[in-house]
């Protein structure tokens, strides 16, 4: 317990949550600084990609303030069971936490050491067994949840998404330059929201040299297929981050 990463090296949850991950192969943290941009769509669907292929998957929603992911794959009213720990929740083959299983609808106005104890906690008390890939799905922008996730959890990939629109970029080669100043592994950039041929995600990839991992069109009939995971599946969006998938696995 005295891993200069630990937040606090007297939190016993540290070495909880080193157990609880000692199953999973690999973590991918989907982020991208901008809000919006797509992050828990893509992280569902690579999630559901990966299932599909028979794949053992773990899906976190770290967005305490607006999880989205139990939305986005329709979960009805399925609650972790609990007993020295809790099991996530089956979904479409994916074992899915969110704090929106215990929260229900209620907002979660968390704050300062609140958002980085919900964060222990929940990697602490979840029980995710042996998995192939943990996705996890972060807030907007890198900031404690991100920052907390290198931390406690250093070999977290982290695969970005960007879009061709200068606000957007400008704020990706932010978190770009941030992390690998922290020195976290980068999977790689994926372009989402496509609408006309712009090369500047792929550039911005490209001068940081770490690859461009895709391009995900933006797809009107997605929000259709919200919440419906067969529907899901038939989009184009999920038929771009079903490649993506591909190159990230291997
Ligand atoms: N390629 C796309 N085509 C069409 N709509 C999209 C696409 N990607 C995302 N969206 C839509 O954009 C909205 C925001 O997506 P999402 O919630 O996944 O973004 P986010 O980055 O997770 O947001 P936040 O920063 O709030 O967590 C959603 O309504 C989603 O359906
Ligand atoms: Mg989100």
């Amino acid at each position: 317990m005295t891993d200069r990463h630990r937040p606090d090296a007297m939190d016993p949850r540290g070495a909880a949550i080193d157990d609880r991950l000692a199953g999973v192969g690999r973590i991918l943290a989907v982020t991208g600084s901008k809000g919006g941009i797509g992050k828990s769509v893509i992280a569902t669907s690579l999630a559901l990609a990966w299932a599909d292929e028979g794949r053992r998957i773990g899906l976190l929603d770290l967005d305490f303030t607006s999880p989205s992911d139990h939305v986005i794959l329709g979960a009805g009213g399925q609650f972790p069971a609990e007993g020295f720990g809790v099991d996530p929740v089956l979904i479409e083959g994916i074992h899915t936490m969110s704090v929106a299983f215990f929260s229900g609808e209620a907002a979660a106005p968390l704050r300062g050491n609140d958002v980085t104890n919900t964060l222990l906690e929940l990697l602490a008390i979840t029980r995710w067994g042996e998995m192939d890939i943990l996705v996890l799905d972060l807030p907007p922008g890198l900031g404690d949840i991100a920052l907390d996730v290198i931390r406690l959890v250093p070999r977290t990939e982290f695969l970005l998404l960007g879009a061709a629109s200068r606000v957007v970029i400008g704020s990706v080669r932010r978190a770009l330059r941030l992390l690998t100043e922290l020195g976290a592994p980068i999977v790689g950039l994926v372009e989402n929201l496509r609408q006309a041929d712009d090369d500047s995600v792929a550039d911005l990839a490209r001068s940081f040299g770490v690859p461009c991992l895709g391009v995900v069109p933006y797809d009107p009939g997605l929000e259709d297929a919200i919440g419906d995971p067969l529907r899901l599946r038939e989009t184009d969006l999920f038929e771009a981050v079903r490649r993506v998938a591909r190159l990230v696995s291997g």
